[in-house]
């Protein structure tokens, strides 16, 4: 079985990446053969400084290794240092009505979140089908938001395969039920484009105030806290034993304490939860050239899979 997946570098990591997607994707690395990849060509669809994009590359990489991704057993790469991915996604761009492209949220989002409506932006879909059938993915680990272009991989490689003959394995997306969708501080989906992210690295200072800042209703002290619905109970439920989160969601329904309480609850638990993932991220962070040699014998393993699977699409649509 061969688990594929990645992350854009468009901006800081931040923790519904961490649980939407890298601790899933990492949790199957010994079930199968993990390929891990930075999407460094589909970041630049939206980022468009040069300093800030390469810092964004540097922090995805050290965090998928921090995070726990082995280099040994697994495969990690930058999806640049692939460059024959953009021939395959010429390949399956042939074969892609436009409408299933216009049908596509992520699309719409962005125009919605004020980018430009750009040509990149809207054959996104096209490269990210071509990184998945380019390594012939079976599972395909994302959050709920990543889901539709898993659906439009899944039909461009049925097309090519009916078309030219069978280059192409048929991948599934896996969405894990409890971290489909992590909420922000605002009890939106989280995500940059919110400005309400909590990030995985970074000022401790700004996490701290971020999740003092986690917004609440307006329920007295002395009054029961719901806890259906609520951010905190959603939050500290990804970093909470269950007894743990039991117990807090009791406290909360007593009454008698303010969301302040809970706020520094929640605090101490995201702090203790990641300390080990940060520690290591500053860690690997002084060896830059140990991270350079993981990154290069990445790209040569992904190349080799890379270079079958485009000689065999080349061949079937009479290129070779
Ligand atoms: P990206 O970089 O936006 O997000 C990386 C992964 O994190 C998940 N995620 C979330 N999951 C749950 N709750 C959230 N709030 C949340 N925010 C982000 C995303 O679902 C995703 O799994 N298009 C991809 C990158 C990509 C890719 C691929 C992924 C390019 N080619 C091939 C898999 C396979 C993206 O923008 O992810």
């Amino acid at each position: 079985m061969r688990i594929f997946t990645g992350v854009k570098p468009s901006g800081h990591l931040q923790i519904g990446n961490y649980f939407g997607a890298i601790k899933p994707a990492l949790e199957l690395q010994n079930q199968g053969e993990g390929i891990y990849f930075i999407a460094d060509y589909h970041a630049l669809t939206t980022v468009h400084n040069a300093a800030d994009f390469r810092s964004y590359i540097e922090e995805v990489q050290l965090g998928w290794l921090a995070c726990g991704l082995d280099p040994k057993r697994s495969i990690f790469f930058r999806q640049s240092a692939v460059p024959e991915v953009n021939e395959l996604a010429w390949l399956l761009s042939i074969i892609t009505p436009m409408g299933l492209l216009e049908r596509c949220h992520a699309y719409k989002d962005a125009l919605a979140n004020g980018f430009a409506p750009s040509h990149g932006l809207f054959a996104y879909p096209v490269l990210m089908a071509a990184d998945i059938l380019l390594y012939q993915a079976d599972i395909v680990p994302v959050g709920k938001d990543q889901k539709q272009h898993v659906e439009v991989t899944r039909d461009l490689a049925i097309k090519f395969n009916e078309k030219f003959g069978n280059v192409f394995h048929i991948p599934q997306p896996r969405i894990s039920e409890e971290a489909a969708t992590i909420i922000g501080i605002d009890g939106r989906k989280m995500s940059k484009s919110y400005d309400n992210t909590l990030q995985l690295f970074g000022d401790d200072k700004v996490f701290k105030k971020r999740v003092m800042g986690i917004k609440t209703d307006s329920t007295p002290i002395e009054a029961p806290k719901p806890v259906e619905g609520s951010t905190l109970v959603e939050l500290f439920k990804l970093v909470a034993t269950p007894e743990e989160l039991a117990a807090y969601k009791v406290d909360m329904q007593k009454g008698g304490k303010g969301y302040g309480d809970y706020k520094k609850l929640l605090l101490e638990k995201l702090q203790n939860y990641f300390a080990p993932i940060r520690q290591r991220y500053s860690e690997l962070k002084a060896h830059p050239d140990d991270v350079r040699d993981i990154m290069a014998d990445g790209a040569k393993r992904a190349r080799a899979i890379a270079d079958q699977t485009l000689q065999a699409a080349r061949h079937a649509v009479g290129l070779a």
